[in-house]
């Protein structure tokens, strides 16, 4: 897809402050029961959606417990805030044409997630193939219900760093080609392959892309030691993929929008002899994608990105309200909680370049 979006790139200079549309979120995870109550009011801070995955344990596999989900995020929204949460069904070799159809007429439900069965966390209900699911398909494509997808496979035979790149060949190409109609997102892109791959796409195929991967390369895991926190899946990637995803992130490709996944886990199961995967940005998540647009010199096409191109993907209208970036050389916070139970926030300690206004 040509940019869409004619803003101009700004020059490198910093601008004093900077005005957006509120922003969506279009990959994240909130859990439940105490952790739900304790992230929420981090992303209806600034998010006016966000995209809520369903890998609870159980997973959240029928638009029913969507629904009912649903309205447990909604309890936890802050006065004032008019967060609203959009939800996803996780795709289990049970799911029939009939519950798409239901989860298609839900004002709730957005989607349906794919995860390759053992792929992340809470995934042991992933599907193995997609040959069972033909006819789902047909009725995601005929709905128009996206697919979105954690794009790696999972065989212990492929190298770690390859599985998205074997992922797009083996399974998400030939899905793309096969249903004409289907609407994918490819969630958090982390390579090169998949970012020229979704820009060669046509434009029912698009992207989220995370702030670690925007920011970051594979060796920040390693430096000093081993960093638990900047442990992630699809897990960080060289410094050639990170450029590509800044690349195609300041593009003006409407393909490529805001996804955090943001996804929290407690000090106690991240700094473990078998630590989880997912970092936690919500606290700071647009602050640090500013700080990617910043250094790309490119804080002109944070809007489209951040604010634009998810609505539009999705069919929803744009946000009305505003928020305001201010240029304020500030550290971020190092953690939510106390303790085992803390979770610790991305880019911790580091600094930023703008800080959301109050
Ligand atoms: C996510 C989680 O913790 O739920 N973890 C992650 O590393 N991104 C799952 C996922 O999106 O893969
Ligand atoms: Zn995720």
């Amino acid at each position: 897809m040509p940019p869409t979006d004619s803003l101009p790139l700004p020059s490198n200079e910093a601008s004093p402050h900077l005005e957006l549309t509120r922003p969506d979120d279009w990959h994240l995870h909130l859990r439940d029961g105490e952790m739900l109550g304790r992230v929420v009011p981090y992303t209806a801070r600034v998010f006016g959606r966000a995209v809520v995955m369903p890998n609870l344990s159980p997973p959240v596999a029928t638009t029913a417990a969507a629904e009912q989900y649903a309205e447990r995020i909604r309890s936890h929204v802050p006065a004032g805030s008019r967060f609203r949460p959009l939800m996803t069904l996780y795709l289990t070799e049970s799911l029939s044409p009939e519950e798409v159809a239901r989860a298609a007429a839900s004002p709730d439900v957005v989607g349906v997630k794919l995860y390759p069965k053992g792929a992340t966390t809470n995934s042991a209900d992933g599907v193995e193939g997609l040959d069972a699911l033909e006819s789902v398909l047909v009725a995601m494509e005929k709905a128009g219900l996206p697919l979105l997808i954690h794009g790696e496979v999972t065989e212990t035979s492929t190298d770690v760093f390859d599985r998205e790149c074997r992922f797009l060949e083996s399974t998400l190409a030939p899905l793309v080609e096969r249903h004409e109609g289907l609407r994918v997102v490819f969630e958090h892109i982390t390579t090169k392959e998949a970012a020229e791959y979704v820009m060669s796409a046509p434009p029912r195929v698009a992207a989220t892309i995370t702030p670690q991967h925007l920011l970051l390369n594979r060796n920040a895991i390693f430096e000093g030691g081993l960093r638990p926190h900047l442990y992630c899946l699809p897990v960080l990637k060289r410094e050639e993929d990170r450029e590509a995803l800044v690349a195609a992130a300041i593009s003006g490709d409407p393909s490529f929008f805001l996804g955090t996944d943001s996804a929290p886990h407690t000090r106690e199961t991240k700094e473990a002899s078998c630590g989880c995967a997912g970092i936690f940005s919500a606290p700071v998540a647009i602050e640090a994608y500013a700080e990617a647009f910043a250094r790309a010199g490119a804080l002109g096409r944070l809007e489209g990105f951040a604010s634009h191109f998810g609505a539009d993907y999705y069919g929803l209208p744009r946000n009305e309200e505003k928020i305001r970036l201010e240029r304020a050389d500030w550290i971020g916070p190092e953690r939510d909680g106390e303790g085992d139970s803390a979770v610790e926030i991305f880019w911790a300690g580091s600094p930023f370049q703008y800080k959301l206004a109050d």
